[in-house]
């Protein structure tokens, strides 16, 4: 029966001593790459699996969870928000603050509607919480905030709303009377002075605060003169008009004497208002060709204030309407 070979020689036990070192050499050597391979293996095999090493990495690079993402305007055109079916401004996710966010529960609670904004993470984060339904700490139908929304579809709350304070905007002429909250009066003012500083010509006054007694009056002379049907299309019934709030004011081209204010989109004032209102915290609030959202026909002079942040926000995304700004429904018909 054949045997193992066996060394016969102190030489020859040398070099099959050599011989068996150089082996387990190579088969510890072996033993590594089969090792290397198996780690490799493994490392690539959890890298596929998402396993635990991947999820700091998604973390480190700045991934977030759809639900942290709101919607912003970016001004280049896109989506459609609720009210409109026409285009609409696209949209930027970014990360915004929340209703549960300590700081935001505090800002409302302060009364400060610029403390609101800046807690939401600005006017654009703002306006995106609200459009997009995770705001719903804000209401939109608050009349002592500068948000306030009026529309055929929500009326002042209470009906008879009236502002704590009105003055009188200084510095500009005025066919009537006209006070509007401090705010809104000092921004009128500004923007006056810059119309005429840039070349635009004089703007003045033909309205501004009306209370829910005052709005009946308009609202019922509209009816006598031209019906119900047509009065609902320029004027407001008592309860749902902007001029409630104190925060609505109607303009007019006042070069050597005021015009009526039918003839301010044609005049030089009514191109320069639609193209820089905005820089004073005015939006134009019922735009020509938007009467199926407003409820209204084109009225250039009715002039809303919102704030120079919201109205910036507005402006830059390209929006036409308050509705579509906070994701609201048309409001056509009463
Ligand atoms: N003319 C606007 C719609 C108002 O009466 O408030
Ligand atoms: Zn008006």
């Amino acid at each position: 029966m054949p045997q193992p070979e066996q060394p016969t020689t102190r030489r020859a036990a040398r070099r099959d001593a050599v011989r068996h070192g150089r082996l387990r050499a190579l088969r510890a050597g072996a033993l590594v790459v089969v090792l290397a391979l198996v780690v490799i293996a493994a490392v690539a095999i959890a890298g596929s699996l998402g396993g635990p090493s991947a999820a700091p990495v998604a973390q480190a690079t700045g991934a977030t969870a759809p639900t942290d993402a709101v919607d912003l305007p970016d001004g280049a055109g896109g989506s459609a928000g609720p009210a409109t079916g026409l285009p609409a401004p696209a949209q930027t996710s970014v990360a915004a603050a929340s209703c549960g966010d300590p700081a935001v529960a505090q800002a409302l609670a302060s009364g400060s509607d610029a403390d609101v904004l800046a807690a939401f993470g600005g006017a654009a984060a703002f306006r995106a919480a609200v459009a997009g339904g995770t705001a719903p700490c804000v209401d939109l139908s608050d009349s002592r905030r500068v948000w306030v929304i009026v529309d055929k579809q929500r009326p002042l709350v209470p009906i008879d709303f009236e502002p704590a304070e009105v003055t009188a905007p200084a510095n500009m002429p005025r066919t009537a009377d006209g006070r509007l909250q401090p705010a809104a009066s000092d921004a009128l003012s500004a923007l006056v002075a810059a119309a005429a500083a840039e070349g635009a010509g004089s703007i003045g006054l033909n309205s501004a605060y009306r209370s829910y007694a005052s709005q009946t009056r308009t609202y019922n002379g509209y009816v006598e003169s031209m019906g119900r049907d047509q009065a609902d299309l320029q004027s407001a019934r008592p309860g749902f008009s902007e001029h409630q709030t104190g925060l609505a004011t109607d303009v007019a081209a006042c070069d050597g004497g005021c015009s009526a204010i039918e003839s301010f989109g044609g005049a030089t004032q009514g191109a320069w208002v639609a193209a820089n209102a905005w820089r004073f915290g005015f939006v134009v609030r019922y735009e020509d060709g938007y009467t199926p959202i407003t409820g209204y026909e084109w009225e250039p002079w009715h002039l809303r204030y919102i704030g120079t942040d919201l109205a910036q926000v507005y402006h830059d995304g390209g929006f036409h309407t308050l509705e579509d700004f906070f994701g609201l429904p048309a409001a056509p018909t009463y």
